[in-house]
């Protein structure tokens, strides 16, 4: 008898888990008949790693298998964030929508808002300036933020494009069906370049809210795009070409006794990234960035994040932390944000820095195929080995070859080397 009583409890907690979501995309391929290759990524915000859910597409995508891994947690299992990457094979016979949509968000959020949905559009028409499709606008945040009721703050979010495209924000519209229900909080005041900012208020709205924002973005200068029949479409500087959901918790918490950064609220120190700086990095290279802070009247605890899987924090005491990502060759020429917060503890409260980003830039490899004679002393049918290789390369190099440079053996002929040399640069 006891034994079905706590089951119930524990489906009943189970059934509210969900802090937020977004998805991005970036076309790899067009192939000839139509089909474009591309890269979906979407982060989940649940109150546990075991938690998920799929998104499905409207449209012609093929199957959607994605890869879900783990990209960071919070110490006391307040959430987990985890990223799904995939390769759809999309048809862009109509348009492609994905979307997301079951239930339930957390309890208690004060906005009322209980089921999750959220709407990307994926635009994949070949656009009149870059000649390729759309780039959706790319962001990201960790599954909830903290404010004390009785600060102000600004949380400057994170929205750029590869395209170059001016990103809008907005809070999800009811009939367009990008939330359900989209309700707005009332604390929240939101620009369309992507400033959400908090007035203090009174402790009567302390809790959680749902945050269900939309990016879009929209071209520089009037643009047609191409479909694969040829359709041409005109967008203005006014029209969306694509749209991207971006929710999240904003967590309204108990007063603070001083709202000054360094004190209960972290705050940020050299030589933490300022806000938007851009990371320049290579396929399979480690890229570090440090990060500190400090807070003179609590205990920094923590280095929360949002990026892509496979980012790697380290913390080495005293406010100090590192963040480490590899790209790799499936990022090569993509620009990923990434995001963090510092948080501090003092008793059961939670203070959280300003939420700061950075974009990171994989660079295009430059791949390089040389036809070489060389002369040596290998006898008939001897061997192009990893010594005779590495000659070869550090020759290069003393002309001029960056040194982080891979060298290869595609071809050899008895007295003809064919080598591929493939640079970082
Ligand atoms: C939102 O903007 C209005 C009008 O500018 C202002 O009265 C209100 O205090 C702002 N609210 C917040 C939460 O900043
Ligand atoms: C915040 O609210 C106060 C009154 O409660 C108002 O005077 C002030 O203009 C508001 N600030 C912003 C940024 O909205
Ligand atoms: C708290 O603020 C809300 C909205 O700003 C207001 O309606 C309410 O009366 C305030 N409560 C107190 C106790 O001041
Ligand atoms: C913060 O800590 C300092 C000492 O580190 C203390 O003098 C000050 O009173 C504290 N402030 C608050 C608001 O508790
Ligand atoms: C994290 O930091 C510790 C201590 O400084 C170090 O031993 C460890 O190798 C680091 N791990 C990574 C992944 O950098
Ligand atoms: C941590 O950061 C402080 C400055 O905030 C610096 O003085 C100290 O040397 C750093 N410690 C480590 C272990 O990196």
């Amino acid at each position: 008898m006891l034994r079905l009583v706590l089951l119930l409890l524990l489906s009943g907690t189970h059934a509210t888990h969900f802090l937020g979501t977004m998805m991005t995309y970036y076309p790899k391929q067009v192939h000839k008949d139509g089909f474009v290759m591309v890269s979906l990524r979407y982060k989940l915000g649940f109150t546990s790693c075991s938690h998920y859910d799929s998104w499905y597409c409207n449209g012609y995508c093929g199957n959607l298998i994605p890869t879900v891994q783990k990209i960071d947690m919070e110490p006391s299992s307040e959430w987990c964030q985890q990223e799904g990457t995939m390769t759809a094979v999309i048809y862009p016979y109509v348009l492609t929508q994905l979307v997301f949509a079951g239930g339930n968000w957390i309890d208690y959020i004060q906005n009322n808002v209980v089921a999750w949905r959220a709407l990307t559009s994926v635009e994949l028409g070949i656009r009149s300036d870059t000649k390729k499709p759309n780039i959706s606008p790319q962001s990201t945040i960790i599954p909830a933020v903290r404010v004390p009721s009785n600060c102000q703050r600004d949380f400057n979010l994170m929205a750029f494009d590869p395209d170059g495209d001016n990103v809008k924000c907005r809070f999800g519209s009811d009939s367009l069906y990008e939330c359900d229900p989209c309700a707005p909080p009332s604390v929240l005041n939101l620009t369309s370049s992507c400033t959400l900012s908090f007035n203090s208020t009174n402790s009567t709205s302390e809790g959680p809210y749902a945050v269900q924002l939309v990016l879009e973005d929209f071209p520089q200068q009037t643009i047609t795009l191409t479909s694969i029949y040829g359709a041409q479409q005109t967008k203005t500087t006014s029209q969306a070409i694509s749209k991207i959901p971006l929710q999240f918790v904003l967590r309204v918490d108990p007063v603070v006794p001083s709202c000054t950064e360094g004190l209960f609220l972290p705050k940020f120190l050299p030589p933490t990234p300022e806000h938007r700086a851009t990371f320049l990095s290579n396929v399979n290279q480690p890229l570090t960035i440090s990060i500190a802070a400090e807070a003179a009247n609590a205990t920094i605890s923590e280095l929360l994040f949002s990026g892509p899987a496979g980012v790697v924090k380290n913390s080495s005491g005293s406010g100090n932390f590192t963040l480490t990502w590899t790209p790799s060759v499936n990022e090569e020429g993509e620009s990923h944000p990434i995001c963090f917060v510092v948080q501090a503890t003092l008793n059961s409260a939670k203070y959280h820095s300003e939420l700061r980003c950075v974009i990171v830039q994989v660079e295009l490899g430059m791949v390089v195929r040389l036809n070489m004679k060389v002369l040596s002393s290998l006898s008939q049918g001897g061997r192009v080995n990893e010594v005779v290789l590495q000659k070869i390369k550090d020759e290069l190099v003393s002309m001029g070859l960056p040194s982080d440079s891979a060298l290869r053996l595609l071809k050899s002929s008895s007295m003809l080397a064919n080598a591929t040399a493939t640079s970082g640069v």
